[in-house]
């Protein structure tokens, strides 16, 4: 196993790539499965979570091509028959289960394992499960897994999603696009993930209104054909560099090759901590603060703050001038790096949902463990501006989320190493 040793303090100054993202690829993965023919995605990056989910579309007999150079994928559902998804792969990546829209959709028929729990706690798919049972999909539990069967053409209906939810609005539209007569998903997400899917599948073919919308109607179509889809620049991963550009007062950081548009109201939000930035077209300059505002904020679903940059976004605050809280209205108990980044000198305390953090306090490297990937990289944050060495364990959650982590923040001037943990 590796780890990530960091020696600090370093300012960060130079150019930053971002790649493709992790969550908006994953569904277009699940989507060229509904084609008639390959689609081919551009801008993939080269993460565990892709390599996994290529995993579970081959074990349907779908051939995949990972053209690792030029970050393209090809996806040929031609020879697809074997309808499962397997719980040794499912339960590596919840988004495994998107399998289950799209299996369900093209053939009416899958066999897809639940997903089970997750670091920070339960992730239900009961809003799923009901959205497709009210679309007219038989679904049944048995051992673990889902078994789905929907005849050729289901009537569909109406479906809430309360609370709104990224995964269960995916899932609805790939079982819907080739089989309800007309199908509605109220309080659907808008994230740009999501959006990108039904804007994806609408080029194939599909009959999608609303997109972009909390509203959306599906009414299904006969076929869909495979086409060519550029895969979205990741906006966590944007999040996570802009963060990183501010801790440090003597840092100066270009981020290139971002889609700003998917940032939501980010940007507002990190201007109010002081940085001196400028956005043109994908690149954004950031200069850091010479002191950081403390800033408050909720997660919220997008266009709100991202629960994915709330853990990076606490950490940037341990380093604010005076106190601020963070407030996770998505998930209650994201907060596992908490006791971590106090190992090495934050004051933070969790009070059910929020954190609130006293700033600035000096950092100090120490040993710190990684729980999930986005607490990961806000141990790697911390790591960067605490004063001597930082080890971050069990890194591998990293490489789940961030392509290249180390050479990019090498890249401007962190003392980052990847060395073996039991070395
Ligand atoms: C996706 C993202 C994840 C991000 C999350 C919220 C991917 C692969 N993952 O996860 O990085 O943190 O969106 O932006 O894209 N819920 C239910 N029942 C359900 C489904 C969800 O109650 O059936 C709840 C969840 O517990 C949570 C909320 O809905 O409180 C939002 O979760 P959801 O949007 O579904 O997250 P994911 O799609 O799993």
């Amino acid at each position: 196993m590796d780890k990530f040793v960091i020696e600090g303090p370093t300012p960060l100054k130079g150019t930053i790539p971002i790649s493709g993202s992790k969550n908006a690829a994953l569904p277009l993965m699940a989507t060229a499965i509904l084609g008639d023919s390959p689609t081919t995605i551009t801008n993939v990056p080269k993460l565990r979570d892709v390599y996994t989910f290529n995993n579970v579309i081959r074990v349907t007999g779908t051939h995949v091509d990972f053209n690792e150079e030029e970050a393209t994928l090809t996806i040929d559902p031609k020879h697809l028959s074997h309808l499962e998804a397997p719980y040794e792969l499912v339960r590596k990546m919840r988004a495994s289960f998107y399998m289950l829209g799209a299996l369900v959709g093209k053939f009416g028929q899958a066999k897809v394992s639940l997903p089970g729990g997750c670091a920070w706690g339960p992730r239900p798919v009961d809003l799923h499960l009901d959205g497709m049972r009210e679309m007219g999909v038989d679904i049944e539990l048995d051992q673990g897994y889902v078994i789905a069967s929907a005849p050729k053409q289901m009537k569909g209906g109406t479906f809430k999603l309360e609370p709104s939810s990224v995964g269960a609005t995916i899932n609805l539209v790939l079982a819907s696009v080739l089989r309800a007569e007309e199908f509605t998903i109220k309080n659907a997400a808008r994230e740009p993930d999501a959006v990108l899917l039904c804007e994806t599948l609408s080029e194939m073919g599909a009959n999608i209104e609303g997109i972009g919308t909390d509203t959306l109607t599906i009414r299904g179509v006969d076929s869909l054909s495979g086409i060519e889809v550029r895969n979205a620049s990741d906006r966590i991963e944007t999040g996570t560099f802009m963060i990183a550009a501010a801790m440090h007062p003597e840092s100066d950081v270009t981020i290139t090759n971002a889609d700003v548009d998917d940032l939501g109201h980010f940007p507002e939000t990190f201007r109010k901590t002081g940085v001196d930035m400028t956005i043109e077209d994908s690149t954004i300059h950031i200069k850091a603060p010479d002191t950081i505002n403390p800033t408050s904020i909720k997660t919220k679903v997008y266009p709100g703050f991202p629960t994915d940059l709330q853990a990076q976004w606490s950490t940037m605050m341990t380093q604010a001038e005076g106190s601020c809280s963070v407030t996770d209205t998505i998930y209650d108990d994201r907060f596992s790096y908490v006791p971590e980044v106090t190992r090495l000198g934050a004051d933070m305390d969790v009070e059910q949902n929020t954190v609130h953090i006293k700033g600035k306090t000096p950092l100090k490297g120490a040993s710190v463990m990684s729980t999930d990937l986005r607490a990961s990289v806000s141990l790697v944050l911390a790591g960067m501006v605490a004063k001597g060495t930082t080890d971050v364990l069990r890194i591998y959650h990293l490489d789940r989320g961030y392509e290249d982590l180390e050479q990019k923040l090498r890249n401007v001037g962190a003392n980052i190493k990847r060395v073996d943990q039991d070395a």
